[in-house]
């Protein structure tokens, strides 16, 4: 058997032989003496025509089967004579394996990204859908190789645990308890000692505070999994569940920490032009027009960088009236990086040194002992795509902190222990992956970039 994609990139050596090809149909028509239909195989973005004739003994029956049915066709490669695809099969024999029902919902007509959401186990069989979704998975391939070429340590950061490492509660409880029957304390309390963990346990939210402790081993280390934030946000950018890419570098400052960040970027966002062409120029023509001209920029291009501080002074006197009053201490709202990436800069911008009070706890002071050393790339039509900082290695600055923000000590003695037992300097970053999809494919919406999204209130499938 022959893969169709293996067919397009290799036509020379198979036209004139016989290939055999599976799949589902995405178009057929008939007339009295021959028909085309045009077969995706999943192996490729674009589907291959086959062409069949009224000698084949089941010709009546090929003629009328449905969009989606699935078939076996034998049949030699040719060059074809139609416009709009250079090679087709010519059959000498189609199987039909199954007969689709005729009310499959993906005709021949352009669907809305909404309507498509409420099948999410059909729509990747549209043309959008198989773009992003083949992106997807070369992206991630991407990432590996970005970072196993550079020689950092894949780790596999838990799921279930303890710790809520961005300290804003946005955590999905995880427990054994049966919640309709709870045992309670005398104080009413949900009995934790009765669950199977002993203790109050949630989702990941990060698994960057595990991360540390292997970079305090391997020293370059990495982590890429699935992540999940309870909170009830119903934007186009966030979900209940994302996936993360979480470096983290040993005897690395901010300013390392930005140059792998920006070496990422550019590295996955060539791998995946080069290695998809046929699905890049389909979203360049029909999702974002300039899509190309955009990702060329980036990647010839140096990412600006501003401070917190600079970044309020440009906001203070740009002249525009933002939504959010603008005022040192602030968290930037996604108002305000949109103006400094897409008016502003123009371009990916890193915004470093934010006050320490909008950020977590294990970010490196400054000496100013008022902002901390953390960084967020900005991305022109997405807003933040990696948030990340220098890591505290100071262990009384960082109980300081630690109790400035009511944190439980006993909860993160393995965290303390990375200074006790020869702190060093370190630094790393999350990249959310949707958010990176988002900008590579010009894709709008978080929920078409991941095949089944969780947000607040939608878990269909
Ligand atoms: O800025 P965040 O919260 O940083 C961290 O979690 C750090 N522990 C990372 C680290 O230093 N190792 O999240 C990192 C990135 C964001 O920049 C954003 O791209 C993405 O994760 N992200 C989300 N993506 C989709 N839906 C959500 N609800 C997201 N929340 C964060
Ligand atoms: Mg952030």
């Amino acid at each position: 058997k022959t893969l169709v994609k293996k067919l397009f990139r290799e036509s020379e050596s198979f036209i004139g032989k016989e290939v055999v090809i599976s799949g589902w149909v995405k178009k057929i028509r008939s007339q009295k003496k021959f028909g085309f239909i045009e077969i995706n195989d999943g192996s490729f973005f674009k589907g291959i025509q086959v062409v069949f004739e009224s000698e084949l003994d089941n010709f009546e029956e090929i003629s009328k089967v449905s969009i989606s049915s699935t078939l076996v066709i034998k049949g030699k490669l040719v060059e074809s004579q139609g416009k709009g695809q250079s090679i087709e099969i010519l059959a000498s024999e189609v199987e039909i394996f199954q007969k689709a029902d005729l009310d499959f919902p993906l005709q021949n007509k352009r669907h809305s990204f909404e309507f498509l959401r409420t099948i999410a186990h059909l729509r990747p069989r549209t043309n959008t859908f198989s773009a992003v979704f083949r992106v997807r998975s070369v992206l991630a391939y991407a990432i590996h190789k970005f970072f196993q070429e550079n020689d950092f340590v894949y780790v596999h950061t838990p799921i279930i645990t303890g710790a809520d490492c961005e300290g804003a509660g946005e955590m999905f409880r995880v427990t054994t308890l049966d919640l309709d029957n709870v045992p309670k304390t005398e104080e009413g309390s949900i009995d934790e000692a009765k669950d199977f963990f002993g203790k109050e346990t949630n989702l990941t939210v990060s698994g960057q505070l595990n991360v540390e402790t292997y970079c305090a081993a391997f020293r370059n280390v990495y982590t890429f999994g699935p992540t999940f934030r309870a909170e009830n946000s119903n934007t186009s950018r966030h979900a209940s569940e994302f996936w993360m890419i979480e470096p983290e570098v040993a005897f690395g400052d901010l300013g390392v920490n930005m140059e792998l960040a920006e070496a990422m970027v550019k590295y996955v966002i060539k791998y995946v032009m080069d290695e998809c062409p046929e699905e890049m120029e389909f979203f360049n023509s029909f999702i974002e027009k300039g899509l190309f001209e955009k990702l060329n920029n980036v990647l010839n291009n140096d990412f600006g960088r501003v401070t917190y501080t600079e970044a309020i002074e440009i906001l203070e006197n740009c002249g525009k009236k933002f939504d959010f009053p603008v005022e040192w201490g602030i968290d930037l709202q996604s108002e305000h990086e949109r103006y400094l990436a897409e008016e502003h800069f123009k371009k990916p911008i890193f915004v470093t040194d934010y006050p320490k009070d909008i950020k977590a706890f294990y970010m490196k002071m400054n000496e100013d002992d008022k902002t901390v050393r953390a960084m967020d790339l900005l991305a022109p039509g997405i807003g933040e795509i990696i948030g990340g900082s220098q890591r505290e290695d100071d262990l009384p600055l960082l109980e300081k902190r630690m109790e400035e923000m009511n944190l439980n000590k006993e909860d993160y003695t393995f965290y303390t222990d990375l200074r006790r037992y020869g702190s060093f300097p370190h630094s790393g970053f999350g990249l959310g992956f949707e958010r990176m999809m988002m900008y590579i494919t010009g894709m709008t919406n978080i929920r078409d970039v991941i095949p089944f999204p969780r947000t607040p209130k939608s878990a269909e499938f």
